[in-house]
C-alpha cells in the first residue's frame, strides 16, 4: 500500500519529534521550549507537521500579522527530503491564510542556504532583500510570494491538485487556539 501523508496542526505530543528534525536540520535550533510557547502562547501563530503514515517527518511554522503570512520555521527529516512533503507543508499553510486575509507570504533564508533557496524560488518566492546580521554569522535574504489573493494564483487549487496527484491526504481538522500563523530556523527564536 501506498504510504499517507497527512498535514495537520502541531500539538504538545508532536514536539519530541519535531525538536529532533530541528536540531538535524538547523545549525542554530529553536529549543523545546520555543516550540512550546508558540503552541501555547502566540494566537497569530499556526505551527502544521506532515505525518507520513502517522510519524512526524516534518513541519512548519508561521505567524499571520495583519495581511501578511511571515514563515517562521520549516523542516523536513533528512531522509524524507525531495519528495515533495516541503511544498506540500507550504501551500497548505498558504491556503490555511488565505481566508484570513493574507496577501503575501514572507520568510529570512540563509544566502548559503542553497537548496532552501531554490525550493522557495520554486514555489514563487522572490528575494526582495537582505536583513544585516540577522544570523549570528550572516545577513539573511528576504523571500516574499506575492498576491496571494489574485485568482489566479489559485493555491486552494494548487493544493487540491497536490492531494489528487500526490496521493496525499488532508487530516481532520483538530481545534485551534488562535487563527493565523522556518530555520530557528531563519534565525528568529521566539523563546529568547
Ligand atoms: C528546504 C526543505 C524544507 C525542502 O523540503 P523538501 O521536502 O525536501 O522539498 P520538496 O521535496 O518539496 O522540494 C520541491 C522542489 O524544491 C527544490 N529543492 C528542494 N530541496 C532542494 C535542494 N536541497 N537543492 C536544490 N533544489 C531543491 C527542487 O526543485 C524540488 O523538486 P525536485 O525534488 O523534484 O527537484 C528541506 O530541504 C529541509 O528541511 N532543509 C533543512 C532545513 C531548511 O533549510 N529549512 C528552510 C529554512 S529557511
Amino acid at each position: 500500500m501506498d504510504p499517507t501523508l497527512t498535514i495537520e496542526l502541531m500539538n504538545e505530543h508532536n514536539l519530541a519529534s519535531v525538536f529532533e528534525i530541528e536540531q538535524e536540520s538547523f545549525k542554530d535550533p529553536w529549543s523545546l521550549q520555543s516550540f512550546r510557547s508558540e503552541l501555547e502562547l502566540n494566537r497569530m501563530a499556526i505551527y502544521l507537521v506532515a505525518r507520513l503514515d502517522g510519524r512526524v517527518v516534518g513541519y512548519i511554522g508561521s505567524w499571520l500579522v495583519l495581511d501578511e503570512g511571515h514563515i517562521t520555521t520549516l523542516a523536513v527529516e533528512s531522509d524524507y527530503r525531495r519528495c515533495g512533503i516541503g511544498g506540500c507543508l507550504v501551500r497548505t499553510l498558504i491556503k490555511r491564510v488565505i481566508p484570513h486575509g493574507a496577501r503575501r507570504m514572507t520568510l529570512e533564508v540563509r544566502p548559503s542556504n542553497r537548496g532552501a533557496r531554490k525550493f522557495y524560488s520554486n514555489l514563487g518566492f522572490e528575494v526582495h532583500g537582505r536583513r544585516k546580521s540577522y544570523y549570528s554569522d550572516e545577513d539573511a535574504l528576504i523571500m516574499t510570494l506575492h498576491d496571494l489573493q489574485l485568482p489566479e494564483k489559485n493555491w486552494a487549487e494548487i493544493v487540491k491538485k497536490n492531494y489528487e496527484q500526490g496521493k496525499i491526504e488532508q487530516a481532520e481538522p483538530v481545534e485551534q487556539k488562535g487563527e493565523g500563523p522556518d530555520e530557528g530556523s531563519t534565525g528568529f527564536d521566539p523563546g529568547n
